[in-house]
């Protein structure tokens, strides 16, 4: 399953690149809202940083299909390789993805919150489908099931597509769908860090390190012995 991270504040993005194993960014128009500016200064920065050989998300913003697939040509000009555009799962989402289908462009369907919409979604040619597993939840549904249903239609129907679950809120949400093996997921940077922060952990690693320091002296590691 590929981690990718859901923000767009540059200085965090740094932060879990540094230490963890990502392999991309995902944005849409409230985090970029967030993060204030113009929106692809933030968005080149982004790219600048991460590479081409990382995958980032960028949704167009139009409200119409002729309107989405401008803007799906426009990004992927300014932003170049590996540039997936997110497009909403709606009515004239699905005839923008066809379009850029035929151009060859890729594209994440995203917003999606039914099976059906996955279905449609890849039977229009999308590399991603991104199904909002808390956003489910707080509607009364099992957002992981969801996300699970629409791997599974994929599956029996041989489509390409993969999923690329978003809308976390906790760990759990994300483990259950690593068990499943989906083909990607994106958190927020604080999700992604608290995948490994544990107490517990940190608690047993102080403890070698302190009896290695009454072992060999304080401060002093392998390579002083
Ligand atoms: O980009 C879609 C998804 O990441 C939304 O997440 O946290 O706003 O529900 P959230």
């Amino acid at each position: 399953m590929k981690l990718l991270i859901d923000d767009a504040h540059i200085e965090q993005i740094k932060k879990i690149y540094e230490f963890y194993p990502v392999d991309g960014v995902t944005t849409n128009p409230t985090i970029l809202y967030k993060v204030g500016g113009k929106p692809f200064d933030v968005l080149k920065e982004i790219r600048e940083f991460i590479g081409e050989n990382s995958e980032m998300h960028v949704q167009a913003t139009a409200r119409t299909a002729e309107g989405m697939v401008e803007d799906a040509r426009f990004i992927l000009n300014r932003l170049g390789k590996n540039t997936l555009i997110k497009i909403p799962a709606i009515e004239e989402g699905f005839k923008a993805m066809k379009i850029l289908r035929d151009e060859n462009i890729k594209f994440t369907a995203t917003a999606i919150y039914t099976p059906m919409q996955g279905f449609l979604a890849a039977k229009a040619g999308a590399s991603y489908a991104a199904p909002y597993i808390n956003r489910l939840d707080n509607l009364g549904y099992d957002g992981v099931q969801v996300a699970k249903d629409i791997h599974d239609i994929f599956c029996a129907n041989d489509f390409e597509t993969e999923i690329l679950a978003a809308s976390f809120k906790n760990s759990q949400q994300l483990l259950e769908l690593c068990k499943y093996g989906v083909g990607a997921a994106t958190a927020s940077p604080d999700i992604i860090s608290g995948l490994a922060k544990n107490k517990v952990v940190e608690s047993a690693v102080e403890d070698f390190l302190t009896d290695f320091s009454k072992l060999v002296g304080e401060g002093k590691t392998m390579k002083d012995c």
